[in-house]
């Protein structure tokens, strides 16, 4: 009798220990780990490709007002944290399925299996709502009313042969 009290009691503890862990099976941790080999900060969260690991987690996803302008129009990397409060998780799954406008990386996002889509859903969850939404994207050759990078190959620029001496 009392050893399977003591049973039920280590039993009990065991389930509280994985709630603690997040009750998600790690899925948090998998989408904070996905998201930071994916490089989504790199346009999701502004200023990192300037300052990087500097940027608090806290402070993260939140988009960008600079646009991509191509010869799709125009672009912004949206605010993943809004994006994730305003989906339901099997929503999220369609809308990251649907693909979008360049240059993000909808391959890898495609890509990606349904555990790890939710996972990135989760983790963006827990980082939780914060920011303003990105702007609409812009339809080619309307006026660009925020600063934005010019996604266009350039031609090469003429080296002469003083500057290749230097
Ligand atoms: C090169 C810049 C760039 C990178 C890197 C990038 N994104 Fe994006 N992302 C964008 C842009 C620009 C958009 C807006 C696309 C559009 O309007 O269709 C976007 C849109 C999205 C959306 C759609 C949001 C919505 O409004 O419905 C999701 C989800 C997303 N990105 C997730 C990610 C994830 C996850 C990663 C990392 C694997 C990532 N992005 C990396 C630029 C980028």
């Amino acid at each position: 009798m009392k050893k399977s009290l003591i049973a039920l009691l280590l039993a009990t503890f065991a389930l509280g220990a994985v709630a603690h862990a997040g009750g998600d099976g790690g899925l948090v941790d998998r989408g904070r780990y996905l998201l930071a080999v994916g490089g989504c900060n790199d346009c999701h969260t502004p200023g990192f490709a300037q300052r990087g690991e500097q940027i608090p987690e806290t402070e993260r996803l939140t988009g960008m007002a600079v646009g991509f302008s191509g010869p799709w129009g125009v672009s912004y990397p949206a605010n993943l944290r809004l994006v994730a409060a305003g989906l339901s998780e099997s929503e999220w799954l369609a809308r990251s399925r649907r693909g979008g406008l360049p240059p993000m990386p909808w391959g890898a996002l495609k890509a990606m299996s349904d555990k790890d889509q939710r996972a990135v859903y989760r983790y963006l969850r827990h980082l939780g709502a914060s920011g303003e939404a990105a702007p609409a994207a812009l339809p080619p050759g309307a006026p660009i009313p925020t600063p934005h990078f010019v996604f266009v190959p350039q031609p090469p620029t003429t080296v002469t042969l003083g500057q290749l001496a230097h």
